[in-house]
Parts: C-alpha cells; structure tokens; sequence
C-alpha cells in the first residue's frame, strides 16, 4: 500500500509553464505518505537523463537529501513514498528503481508474483541487481523490453514496452515509468492495485489515490483492470496490456484534501475498515500457486526443523492475542500440534515450558510492542524458534525474530486495529495450512479447498460493508448503553473479545466477552431487563451441534430480559425467534467465520462512538503501538 504520484507539465518553447515537476510530486507525496512511510524516493527527466533521489525513513529524509542534492528543474517527474513488501526500508530498496542504464525510472505498489523467475532470466542476460525488491526485477524487465525495440538511433515506445512487460507480469501492481528518451511522458499499469489520472490544463497527473493531485486538480479518471494510461501535458491515453483502446471513467473529486487522505472516509477507522477485503487480499498474494501448494517463500525456518515442532505458542497482545486465538483453533485441527496462546506480559515470568522443538509465533502490527518483543527474546533464550506475524516490514520484533511472515494490510493509522486484526487471522491461516503442507497433515487437495475459501473472503467482506447501514444505525441509536456483553464459542469466542474490545477502546464504556458456555457459570447474573447482549453464532451447518447451544443460549439472556443482537449466516432462520437484531454474514466455512463476523461488531463500535462524538482515530490513553512494558 505505497503513496504514488506522477507528472508531466506544459513547457512554451523553453519555458516551463507548468509547475516544477519535482513541487508537484513532493506535495503528492506528502498528501499520500498515510499509505507508507517506510522509504521515499523521486526521479525527474532533466536535459535528456533521468535524476533521482530516494531515502529510508519518512519523506523528511528525502527533503534533507534534496536540499542537499538538488534535483534539476523538470517538466516530467515520478516519486514514492513505500510501505515495504519485498525487502526491508533500507537506501536501496527505496524506489525509484533505475533500468536501461539508468535512463529508466520505475516506481511501484503491489507484489509481483512471479518476480523470482523473471529475476533469474534477467541475471542471466547479465542484469546486475542492487536491491531485494519485486520492483527492480519490474523495471529490470521493462528497460530491457525498452532497449529491444532501440536499433541504431531509433527510440524505443515507453507504452509498447509496458504493454509487453505487463502481458510478462503475475501479481497485484500499479507501475510508473519515465524514460530520458521520452522527456514529456509518464506511463503507468495497473492490475487489483489502485491508480488514477488527474486531468490539468496543459498538465496532467497521476497517484494511487486522488490526495497525489488534489491541490492541483479536482477532474479525475478511474482506470480499470489491466490497464495502460500514457500521460503527456496534453493528452491521456489509456490502453488494456495489448495495445487495445480502452477508456476510463472521469469523475468529479468533491473530498477536500484531509479527508482525501482518508479515502474520503470521516476517520483513518472507517477508511481501514472499508480497506478490509484489500488487506486480506493483498496478505494472500503470492502466497500459494496454481496447484494450490502454500510457497511461503519469505518464511526462512529449516522445513525440517518445522516438522519436528510438538507445540506452538502463539505471543501477542490486544487485538493482535486475539487473533492469536482464532489462529489456535485453525492451527490444532488443520496441523494436529498443540497451541498455547499467550499474553506477552504474562508469558515469561509464569517459567513455560520451552525448548528446541516449540514454535514461537509472535503476532504484531507494530512489530513495536515492548511485552511481546521482551517474550520473544525470552522464548529464544530458551532455545525456541520464533516466527513474526508482522505489518510492519523491518520492524523489531520481525528483525529479532527466526523468519517473518508479513501482513500486507498497509499502515493502520487509526490506534484501534481492524484492517491489520483480519490480516493477522489470514496470515497465521496460511502458515497453518503451511504446516500441514509440510507435516502431510493435509492432502494438497484439501489445502487448495480452504485456500479456495479464503480467496472468496473478501467479497464476502465488501457485501458485509455494502449493507452497513443497518449496523451502523443500531451503533448511534445506542450511544447512551452504559454496558455490552459479547458472547460466542469456538472460534466465535475471541471474535466476542474482540468486539468487547474495540467497544471499549472506542466508545469507553464497559464492555465483556465470554465463552457462551461460560454463561451458566456466573456472568448470566450480569443479565437483567434491557441488557445488550451481542451473540456470535456459528453456522448452521457446523459440526458439534454449537449452533444448537449457543441458540440456547441467546435463549437463556434472552428469556432474563436481554436485548439481543445476533451475528448470525445467511439463511440461519433458527435465530430470529430470539433476536432484537440479526445481522446476516455470507456462508463461510467455520473456522475462517471470524473474518466475517468480527467486521459488523467494528462498524456497530464505530458507529456508536462516532456518535458520543469521540475521536475514533485517536481515543483517549491509548497509543498506537505499547513501546514500554
Ligand atoms: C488494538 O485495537 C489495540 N490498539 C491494541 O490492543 C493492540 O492490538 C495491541 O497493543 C498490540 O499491538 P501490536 O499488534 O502492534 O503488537
């Protein structure tokens, strides 16, 4: 999820009667860097060469690099604030990426799938790679689709060499590219990665999103799947990967440029909330191939150590613990290996059990998080082996640790965590299906089936936000609830937590999950006339007859005066008879259900906090990531 922004302005003979390329991305930059500040960078055509600058850190670093190192004026610039996939937020992975001898800038968002084998074919033409990054193996392949169309003193075809790069190309990718021969071009690709075009009077624009352009211009065009878009200062032309016309759809930007930021959403919450289907989509990018076998090529653990583990324990807190715990049932039934999951706090000084053969999984989205950073370094001291759950790419605890598995939610702004919770549950799925890959616990059959499933869960997250409102209503009509309970079981368990919690957080008032089970063995006293109970149900069609219980349940609070809200599946007819409210979620098989489920309890405690009035970005004690114990 990188910031990306770039332009081409209007030059009368000599005269640049546009704006200086280099204010125009920097304030794009600036606008976008809530997509990504590990690392910025730029790249302008200047007097037939490209010049580029790139930093690590937040785009302050580059600022000081380009007062120190100016860049020359330019009608044609790119720049990049980056949220690291591939290869940690170092000088060199920043991108712009150089090609073509350097006559070519690259800039990208997204994960190139097969960027491994096209790296291979490129070492072997004699490309000579300077960074980790999918990206560079991108403009690698561009610069040397470019310079194949060059013979004697022709020039290349910017456009043509991305339509062929393109159709080469597996993955989610926005690309812009400039080229020294092509002084008044920028061209760029999209494919399940964002990018729009921005329409100036003899100057036009691009960016990820319109906060790259919106101080300049308010006339924007959508491109669509596997698209091409050639921008001059006059002209936008916009093509599929084979040359083929197409067209983009041109809209009116109304957001003033804060809540551009936001996506147009009130709240960095709500625009991570509705950023769900992406998180989970992008996390599963370039996870599995065709055949359906998990390639979790990041995670650096010896197979062979990994199929020795007799016991997993799962290391996190907050939001982060809890889906810790969805994990832990999807873990034991699909791998058969026993997981405890922990309170980092708690963790080492109860003296645990550890040793070679245990399985550290740490969840972070900080990878900041002082407790579960001390656990970790415990658990190794101990002589176990210890995997990060992170979102946070060359974060500590992900640096500390054995190998990593990263969420690609991008940065989480708002403290509560939502778009990173879902992220977090999809990755520790994936690296127990891993485990059952390797351990024969699984068929590949079975393995290709559940990824199947996971792959349909974020249209099934967009129909749950396309029909929010119902929640949402619910949310602000209960603004003066002094109390919520949250019930649920198996893995509708930590989903309640959840929701108690983000209730909390938020709203800041009391709010409790249980078990269901645990009901008859105290809470049920809490119960009394009026008292709002949410009830996480489980399909139907599950095993265990849970589904019969937890009816029983909702039952039991309801038959003591609770008012009852009921998260139920679709067509679950069962519930009605006993609920105020039913929100419906689309069939999912059990154990991925909390990806589901846990979205109408973030928006129903957005809602009502939105509706006390409070700062739902930002809420009161609390911060974004627990750097001390
Ligand atoms: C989540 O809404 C909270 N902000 C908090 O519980 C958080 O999950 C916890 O502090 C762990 O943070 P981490 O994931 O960055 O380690």
């Amino acid at each position: 999820m990188c910031g990306i922004v770039g332009y081409v302005g209007h030059s009368a003979g000599r005269v640049n009667t546009g704006h200086n390329a280099l204010d125009v991305v920097l304030e794009g930059l600036r606008r976008l860097e809530y997509r990504g500040y590990d690392s910025a960078g730029i790249a302008v055509v200047a007097d037939g060469t490209i010049s580029s600058r790139k930093k690590s850190g937040k785009l302050s670093n580059l600022i000081a690099e380009l007062e120190a190192s100016p860049l020359p004026d330019s009608l044609t610039g790119i720049g990049h604030t980056r949220w690291a996939t591939h290869g940690g937020p170092t000088d060199l992975n920043a991108h712009p990426h150089l090609a073509d001898e350097g006559k070519l800038a690259v800039i990208h968002n997204g994960i190139i799938e097969n960027f491994a084998e096209l790296k291979l074919e490129l070492v072997r033409k004699g490309v000579d790679f300077k960074s980790e990054t999918d990206t560079e193996v991108a403009a690698a392949l561009l610069g040397d689709i470019y310079r194949n169309q060059v013979h004697g003193s022709s020039k290349g075809d910017l456009t043509k060499a991305m339509q062929l790069a393109c159709q080469r190309l597996e993955g989610a990718f926005t690309l812009l590219a400039i080229h020294a021969d092509q002084p008044d071009v920028v061209v760029a690709a999209r494919r399940n990665s964002p990018l729009v075009v921005g329409l100036g009077d003899g100057e036009n624009f691009l960016g990820s999103d319109v906060s790259g352009f919106i101080d300049y211009t308010r006339r924007a065009v959508e491109l669509g799947q596997d698209q091409i878009v050639t921008i001059t200062a006059d002209t936008v032309e916009i093509t599929d990967f084979y040359g083929a016309p197409a067209e983009g759809k041109e809209y009116h930007v109304d957001w003033d440029p804060a809540s551009a930021e936001k996506g147009g959403f009130p709240s960095f919450m709500e625009k991570e909330i509705h950023d769900q289907p992406d998180a989970v989509l992008q996390t599963l990018l370039g996870r599995s191939d065709v055949n359906g076998r998990l390639t979790l090529d990041e995670l650096r653990v010896d197979p062979e150590l990994l199929k020795h583990v007799d016991k997993i324990i799962v290391l996190a807190c907050g939001t982060s613990a809890y889906a810790g715990q969805v994990a832990k049932y999807a873990i034991e039934h699909w791998c058969r290996i026993p997981t405890e999951v922990e309170l980092s706090h708690e963790f080492r000084y109860r003296d645990p059990i550890v040793d070679e053969n245990t399985l550290i999984v740490s969840i972070s989205q900080s990878g900041e998080t002082m407790d579960t950073l001390m656990a970790v370094r415990y658990a190794k001291e101990q002589g176990a082996k210890t995997v990060s759950i992170c979102n946070t790419n060359g974060s500590t605890i992900p640096r500390e640790s054995d190998a990593v598995l990263y969420t690609h939610a991008g940065p989480e702004i708002a403290v509560a965590s939502t778009k990173a919770f879902l992220a977090q549950i999809t990755a520790a799925y994936l690296l127990g299906l891993y485990l059952a890959q390797l351990r024969g616990n699984k068929f590949q059959g079975e393995i290709k089936d559940i990824l199947a499933d996971l792959n349909k869960i974020p249209a099934k997250i967009q129909r749950i936000l396309d029909n929010e409102a119902q929640i949402k209503e619910l949310g602000q009509s209960m603004a003066d609830a002094k109390s919520v309970l949250f019930l649920g079981r198996h893995v509708g368990f930590p989903v309640a937590m959840e929701g108690a919690l983000k209730l909390k957080e938020l709203a800041y008032i009391h709010a409790e999950g249980f078990a269901a089970g645990e009901l008859k063995h105290g809470p049920i006293a809490l119960i009394e006339e009026g008292q709002p109970v949410f009830v996480v149900v489980p399909s139907p069609r599950g095993r265990d007859s849970l589904h019969a219980k937890v009816v029983s349940n909702i039952q039991e609070v309801r038959a003591r005066g609770a008012k009852t809200i009921v998260i139920a599946e679709e067509g679950d007819e069962a519930v009605k008879a006993y609920a105020e409210h039913v929100f419906y979620i689309p069939e999912t098989p059990t154990l991925l259900a909390p990806l589901l489920s846990t979205v109408p309890l973030q928006i129903f405690a957005l809602a009502l906090a939105s509706a006390k009035g409070y700062d739902v970005d930002q809420p009161r004690n609390l911060a974004k990531s627990v750097t001390v114990e």
